[in-house]
């Protein structure tokens, strides 16, 4: 692991922090210049990190690669057998082409999870072929979602809520309106602004660590102590359901369990690196703000005052409002959290260059074409990049490549 410091980069941020009020404020405007190198690469940690931090993103990093098995607790329904085994590409932390499965019924507009049978959430594995899970007879919605990556992870949870707020209060031009996902914090129980999920469906890490752990590999822990039971069948579940619950157990020394550790990982891992902007690059910036994609793919937000000073008013180039959006035909129709089945969550574009499939299922296979997919209340922006002669259009994709 190696840490960098200089005091360029301070002052960079410094800069940066300045740039990017303005940029939150008065969108749309050209992004601030990308930071001088050295930046952490994919996979490493936060710049400037105290050695406490370092420590645990260490044991992090052990954590969330750590390879589940029944005797520790896996199954009896999961989808894989560690974090890293779905969030491994390019780094430790990435992205995958591994999808997972929701499914539901839609039935006079009204949607139904089919939670007596099992669902939102497919689980595709089981330690014995006896509790393997199918999509129901009843099910007329399959969607499947794509493995987001974490990097930057920290910084996201680091915004505030009220900074949110402000998003959803500023006027959009396109008629472009977005809503803040309220919801309830599991991990804290506190009303909260969610951010994390395809549908904003997490507003903390600890809280998407304890669900992963329960509903990827079923791993009970104390914010979630009950075993996901295959289609509901508790009974079935009961079979083979041999240890006690929460698996996940918590040290008296220090109140911490896995799920802990692992979110420590996720918060201090690095943001993805930008690149310098070649001549393309910069011109597609100015076509970002003017064809509209920045009224949803805001280009940065700033963390609150933190204790740890490496999150401490940062700014955080996502290029995301983290709101919910109306994305019309590009939504999966699954209701979750405070998403309908239309919206989503504007998804975060830095380090889209680190992957090779886009939108929530993967649709895309280029940047083009995840462009062209946008519908509902992203249709004018859309049209406004098709009605772009060819070369413009390509600026635009060569600036998103070096976000
Ligand atoms: C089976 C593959 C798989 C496994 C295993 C898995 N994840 Fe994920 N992860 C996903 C998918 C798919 C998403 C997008 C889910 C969604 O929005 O519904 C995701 C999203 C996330 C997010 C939200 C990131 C963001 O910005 O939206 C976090 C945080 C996360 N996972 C953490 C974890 C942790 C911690 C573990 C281990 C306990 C884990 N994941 C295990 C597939 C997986
Ligand atoms: C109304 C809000 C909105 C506008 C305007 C908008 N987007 Fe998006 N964008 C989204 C949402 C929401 C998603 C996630 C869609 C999904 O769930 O598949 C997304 C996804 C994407 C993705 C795929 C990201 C990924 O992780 O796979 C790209 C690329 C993208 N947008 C680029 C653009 C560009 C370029 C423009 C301007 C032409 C634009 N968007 C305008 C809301 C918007």
């Amino acid at each position: 692991m190696k840490i960098r410091r200089s005091i360029a980069l301070h002052v960079a941020a410094a800069l940066a922090v300045t740039a990017s009020v303005t940029v939150a404020q008065v969108p749309p405007r050209p992004q601030p210049a990308p930071p001088p190198a050295p930046q952490p690469q994919p996979g490493e940690s936060l710049a400037g990190l105290d050695a406490k931090s370092l420590a645990q993103f260490a044991a992090g990093i052990e954590e969330f690669a750590n390879v589940e098995t029944p005797e520790t607790g896996l199954g009896p329904i999961f989808n894989n057998v560690s974090c890293a085994a779905c969030h491994l590409s390019p780094a430790m932390g990435g992205s995958s082409a591994v999808f997972v499965t929701r499914y539901g019924r839609m039935q006079n507009g009204v949607f139904d999870p089919l939670a007596s049978q099992g669902g939102t959430l497919l689980h595709q594995f089981s330690i014995d072929p006896q509790v393997r899970e199918v999509i129901p007879a009843d099910a007329n919605v399959v969607a499947r979602r794509m493995t987001t990556p974490l990097f930057g992870a920290g910084l996201i949870e680091a915004i505030p809520d009220a900074a949110l707020a402000m998003s959803e209060a500023r006027h959009k031009a396109d008629g472009v309106r977005g809503h803040v996902s309220r919801i309830t914090d599991v991990a804290s129980g506190m009303p909260r602004a969610g951010r994390f999920g395809w549908k904003g469906q997490h507003a903390t890490l600890l809280s998407f660590a304890a669900d992963a752990y329960l509903n990827e590999m079923g791993i009970t822990n104390r914010f979630f102590p009950v075993e996901n039971a295959p289609n509901g069948n508790r009974a079935l579940l009961a079979q083979f359901d041999t240890l006690a619950d929460p698996e996940d157990v918590v040290d008296p020394q220090t109140g911490r369990s896995d799920i802990d550790t692992a979110a420590d990982f996720m918060r201090f891992l690095a943001p993805p690196p930008r690149l310098a902007l070649t001549a393309s690059a910069a011109s597609g910036a100015t076509l970002f703000a003017t064809t509209g994609c920045a009224e949803c793919h805001q280009p940065s937000y700033m963390t609150a005052p933190n204790d740890i000073a490496a999150l401490d008013r940062k700014p955080v180039n996502l290029f995301s409002d983290l709101l919910l959006h109306d994305m019309g035909s590009l939504g999966d129709g699954i209701v979750q959290a405070n998403a309908g089945v239309r919206e989503m969550r504007t998804a975060p574009l830095w380090g889209l260059r680190l992957r090779r499939l886009y939108l929530h299922d993967g649709r895309a296979g280029t940047i083009d074409a995840a462009i062209c997919a946008h519908d509902g209340e992203a249709a004018p922006a859309k049209s406004r990049y098709t009605g772009l002669p060819a070369p413009l259009q390509q600026q635009l994709v060569d600036y998103l490549g070096s976000i």
